[in-house]
């Protein structure tokens, strides 16, 4: 069987030539300030601009190297098993409601493509949700009749077009895929014709709230505006307590070759470990894109077990000739899993949030984009009240904080009373860990080379003990998501700060 590659970088990013932008070097003024260059970001950008609305978009690292640059992106409303769940949680309406704003950014994005006649391999598919067990029939068999009653174009079927025993699939039609990148750079490319300001390498650090408002940078520069659009994926700037509403949670891909031809159609399965399959062209062939083995960040097994599960998933169903990409990446789940887009808390008029897409953001992260450039051009939406952060169902939500936070206060402890046994020097070349140094937790990692690199695994977020995530590199935190490089550096939040580094270990 083909090995797993050693780099981490995913096909869209390998397969473009990314446009590059300055660092923000001095003061500005503009009307919206929007934070963070993934899909949110972007789409919000490209529909204002296009209105003629001044905008700066500040993005921490490189444009698209979030989880946006990271995903499948299937293009679908078919979120996994969830029109039941929200017919009961929500209600018929609102879960009706739901389908609609996905099957919208769907068409936005189609019309979109067509518009500016994108070369971005977009393909319309059918979406399978299937299972291998008995154990997950009823759940399946409830969704259908879920997508009757709300008239959701389909079909419930007992085989699939792939080589898996199903018991059966419910299918959503006229579904999409598309490479993610080649669309969201035309966007950038009309923002910056429409004269919208981009600058990378621009973390933004904190919000004034003032006559105006002011997003101050990490490096002190200031941008003085009307409003402020928050797409940094976990919102930099919590003013409505998001930590505690949301968990993060990883999953893996792999990109592999087959020897077979592929059948076409976009598939998730129902069951545990989830499985999802799609395929994509990579100079003229076809690159199969298998994913799954989602858990909470910063817990479960080492991480390069999820990447060799899926290598033997891939191996089951085809004959895999090479497997020249595997990455992984995160997203964050809500309390009633809606995705939180729309002012921040009911007090900062102003301030606009858009995160939690259960990793469903090429349609959700979309649908951002519209309602929000929607309440900023003083437009109605429908999907207002659905989607607003201020909202609170009283079921699944307190039952969903409360596990949420008792998850949190477990891994507080825990990781504060767990003693480690290793010392850096035990370490081979490449591997990390948690060891003890000078009597206390740390974390190191040891090159190719045989440098070590330690740091305090006490995360600057909250305080949650680290742990070492073997297939990506880093350090991750089992309470909020928030990751961390080798050398302390935050990778992710909701953490701003970095780790303190122990650089007087003898090496
Ligand atoms: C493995 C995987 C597979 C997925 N597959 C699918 C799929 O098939 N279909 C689908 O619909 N969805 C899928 N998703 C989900 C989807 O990819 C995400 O929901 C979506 O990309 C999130 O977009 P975003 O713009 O909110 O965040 P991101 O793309 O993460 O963008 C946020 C940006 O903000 C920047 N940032 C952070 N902090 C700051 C700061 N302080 N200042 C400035 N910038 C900042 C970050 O650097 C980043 O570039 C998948 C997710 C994963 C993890
Ligand atoms: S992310 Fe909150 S404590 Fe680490």
């Amino acid at each position: 069987m083909p090995s797993l590659p050693s780099s981490l970088e995913p096909y869209w990013r390998t397969s473009v030539e990314l446009p590059s932008f300055p660092k923000l070097e001095e003061d500005i003024r503009t009307d919206v300030a929007i934070i963070g260059g993934g899909i949110s970001g972007i789409t919000t950008a490209y529909l204002l601009a296009k209105k003629g609305v001044r905008v700066a978009l500040l993005e921490a690292d490189r444009l698209l190297n979030g989880t946006t640059g990271h995903t499948t992106a299937k293009i679908t409303a078919q979120h996994d098993i969830i029109y039941d769940e929200f017919i009961q949680h929500l209600g018929q309406e609102k879960a009706k409601l739901y389908y609609e704003a996905c099957m919208d950014a769907l068409r936005f994005i189609r019309n979109t493509v067509e518009q500016h006649d994108i070369d971005c391999d977009f393909m319309e598919q059918d979406a399978y949700i299937y299972t291998t067990s008995s154990d997950s029939l009823t759940k399946l068999i409830n969704e259908w009749k879920a997508y009757e009653k709300l008239g959701i174009e389909g079909a419930f079927v007992e085989t699939i077009p792939l080589p898996i025993p199903a018991k059966a699939a419910v299918v959503m039609k006229n579904q999409a895929q598309f490479h993610p990148l080649k669309y969201l750079m035309k966007l950038v490319d009309t923002v910056v014709q429409a004269g919208g300001k981009i600058y990378e390498y621009t973390p933004a650090a904190d919000i004034e709230q003032g006559q105006a408002l002011t997003v101050v940078t990490r490096d002190k520069k200031r941008v003085t505006c009307e409003h402020v659009v928050i797409c940094s994926h976990f919102p930099f700037y919590d003013g409505g307590f998001y930590f505690s509403r949301m968990y993060a949670e990883r999953s893996y891909v792999l990109g592999v070759k087959i020897a077979e031809t592929y059948p076409g159609g976009m598939y998730l399965s129902a069951d545990t470990p989830k499985r999802s399959v799609r395929y994509t062209t990579m100079n003229g062939e076809n690159l199969i894109l298998i994913g799954g083995e989602n858990h909470k960040t910063g817990q479960g097994v080492p991480t390069m077990r999820h990447y060799e599960s899926l290598q033997s998933f891939a191996s089951e169903l085809f004959t895999v000739t090479d497997i020249p990409y595997r990455w992984s990446a995160q997203d964050l789940t809500t309390l009633d899993k809606v995705p939180y887009i729309g002012n921040m808390t009911a007090d900062t008029p102003n301030i606009y949030v858009a995160t939690g897409y259960r990793k469903w953001g090429m349609t959700n992260g979309t649908v951002a984009g519209l309602l929000i450039s929607d309440l900023i051009l003083g437009r109605d939406n429908r999907y207002r009240d659905l989607y607003t952060p201020s909202r609170f169902y009283a079921d699944p939500s307190v039952k969903h904080f409360l596990t949420q936070n008792i998850d949190v206060a477990k891994h507080l402890v825990e990781g504060k009373i767990e003693v480690a046994v290793r010392k850096p020097e035990d370490l081979a070349n490449g591997e990390g860990a948690v060891v003890t140094v000078n009597g206390k937790r740390a974390g190191a990692y040891k090159d190719e080379s045989g440098t070590l690199f330690i740091v305090d695994t006490t995360c600057t977020h909250m305080g949650c003990e680290l742990e070492w995530n073997s297939g990506d590199r880093t350090w991750d935190c089992p309470c909020h998501g928030s990751r961390f490089s080798i050398h302390g550096d935050v990778v992710e939040g909701p953490a701003q700060r970095p780790l303190n580094k122990i650089e007087d270990y003898p090496s």
